[in-house]
């Protein structure tokens, strides 16, 4: 059984991106291949294009698609082996994710970091327990620690907008008022290592650093103007401390991207974002903003990964 649980299922990145420029000219293509096949999408937080773009992908496809906004819907659920369920949560994941079982063959799960717990956050609490006690494959539609569909769209919204070898792609930490997650940037980290090709580098302020264990090798530069000289691709995003685990350490509006900023250099942010604070408006309202297509790329995304996990089944 194949699941889409991080971009290391990726098993062919030049095939996937092959197959999402086919589809984007075609989308039906396929359509016969979910015909008679059920997704369900339970979402634990917030969306708009995660939902949105599974869904159509789901219509492009031929499935029938089922939404559920857990968090709100849903028992709360107890995911501990062995616990005396008489506090608040009604449901344990055992007999959840086994109902879910038989009313759907492939099941979305969207359930972001808590920030407070780092071990429950790396352990996946959430999205590993479907995929324990389920029995049909897991679509990662944004875990605690990865969002591997936005990774995806973006390896195509890149592929799509360069002719170079080797573009110079910089991941950009900038400032945001709450605490956010780590996925999409470690997603996006990830991807990039995989594609070796391209000449990948992060910058952030000191105090940022994401977790070693994805970063690994990649450089880090602490001086934002130096490490956007030349770049091709600007990726912009905001994280929480890792190190001081889900801490804003610093609101510096001096990181904020600006046209000025990007130079020459196309800019990438997967959405939402909050103008003026991560990004000056004359980037986002200007041709060398990439937001729409990269949104766009999430239903191809998507669409890929679905048949991967379909061609299975
Ligand atoms: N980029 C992204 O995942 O958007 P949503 O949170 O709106 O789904």
């Amino acid at each position: 059984m194949k699941h889409y649980l991080t971009v290391q299922d990726i098993d062919s990145a030049g095939e996937w991106i092959d197959l999402a420029r086919e589809l984007k000219k075609d989308p039906f293509k396929f359509k016969e291949v979910g015909n008679g096949k059920t997704i369900g999408l339970l979402f634990f937080n917030n969306s708009l294009r995660t939902r949105l773009s599974t869904q159509k992908a789901a219509f492009h496809l031929g499935m029938h698609c089922m939404i559920m906004n857990f968090s709100n819907e849903g028992w709360a659920l107890e995911f501990e082996d062995g616990t005396i369920m008489d506090q608040g949560k009604a449901e344990h994941i055992r007999e959840a994710a086994q109902v879910v079982s038989q009313y759907c063959d492939v099941l979305g799960v969207r359930a972001f970091a808590s920030l407070t717990d780092k071990e429950m956050d790396e352990a996946e609490t959430v999205i590993n327990g479907f995929k324990k006690y389920a029995s049909i494959p897991i679509l990662n539609m944004e875990s605690a620690t990865g969002h591997p569909l936005q990774a995806l769209a973006d390896l195509i919204t890149i592929t799509e907008n360069t002719h170079k070898k080797n573009p110079k792609v910089v991941l950009s930490w900038a400032p945001h008022p709450k605490a956010l997650p780590h996925a999409v940037a470690n997603s996006f980290v990830e991807v990039m290592r995989q594609n070796s090709q391209i000449n990948f580098s992060i910058t952030h302020p000191k105090g940022y650093e994401l977790n070693p264990e994805i970063t690994k090798d990649v450089p880090i530069i602490y001086d934002q103007d130096k490490a956007l000289e030349e770049a091709d691709f600007v990726y912009v995003k905001n994280w929480s401390s890792y190190s001081s685990y889900g801490k804003v350490l610093s609101t510096d509006p001096q990181w904020m991207i600006t046209k000025e900023k990007l130079g020459k250099a196309q800019f990438m942010h997967c959405l939402p974002v909050r103008r003026n604070v991560v990004v000056e408006d004359a980037v986002l309202n200007g041709n060398q903003s990439l937001v729409m297509e990269q949104a766009n790329n999430r239903t191809y995304a998507a669409q890929v990964a679905l048949l991967n996990i379909l061609k299975e089944l």
